[in-house]
């Protein structure tokens, strides 16, 4: 796929996905490289990520997060942090944040790109007694962090695409001349 068809094509798929379908391993591992190939601050390359294909694990997230959209998903891809995230937004904070937000993107696309359907899921685990049953069900250390799961698989219904705003109302040239809706 054409990369601007990829970009033009991602969303988040929030409607059921098709649970016998699954994923090949180097698939998710190629999803998993491109979130590796993204930038990070200095280069520190702070994201890091686990494959959840097992079945029983898939099941346990589920049931911990009381996620319906999480429920179909056959297989998803956290991603890791360290504590510090969640403290005061000092510099080295916002770059871990900028770190795993664009490691994230990458893996959008590139699951778009390879046909699947996916998804950026983080609310639950802002909450601290959903995130730490999750992170110790993944074996996850003390000084890592669970930001995030990105479910993905083939949908099994099709999800609404959510409308972008207009060019002009986002982006202007030169000088800020954005049109505020
Ligand atoms: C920082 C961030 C947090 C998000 N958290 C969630 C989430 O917890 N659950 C969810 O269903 N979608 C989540 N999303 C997806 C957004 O709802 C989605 O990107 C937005 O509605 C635009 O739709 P689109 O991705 O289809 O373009 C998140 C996206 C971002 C960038």
């Amino acid at each position: 796929m054409e990369f601007f068809e990829v970009v033009a094509k991602r969303y988040s798929h929030k409607a059921s996905f098709d649970y016998d379908k699954k994923i090949p391993e180097e698939d998710l591992r190629k999803i998993v490289e491109a979130g590796m190939a993204a930038p990070s601050a200095g280069n520190s390359q702070s994201p890091e990520f686990i494959i959840i294909t097992d079945e029983k694990i898939l099941e346990r997230i589920s049931i911990i997060t009381q996620n319906a959209i999480l429920w179909t998903a056959p297989a998803m891809i956290a991603v890791v942090t360290r504590p510090r995230v969640r403290e005061v937004l000092d510099i080295t904070t916002e770059c871990l944040i900028c770190d795993f937000a664009v490691a994230t993107e990458n893996m959008l696309l590139a699951a778009t790109a390879l046909g699947y359907c996916c998804g950026w899921m983080d609310g639950p685990f802002t909450d601290p007694q959903v995130r730490e049953k999750v992170e110790e069900l993944l074996g996850i250390p003390d000084d890592r962090m669970l930001i995030l799961v990105v479910p993905i698989g083939y949908p099994l219904q099709e999800g609404p695409r959510r409308e972008k705003k207009p060019f002009e109302q986002r982006a202007s040239w030169n000088r800020y001349a954005v049109e505020r809706g």
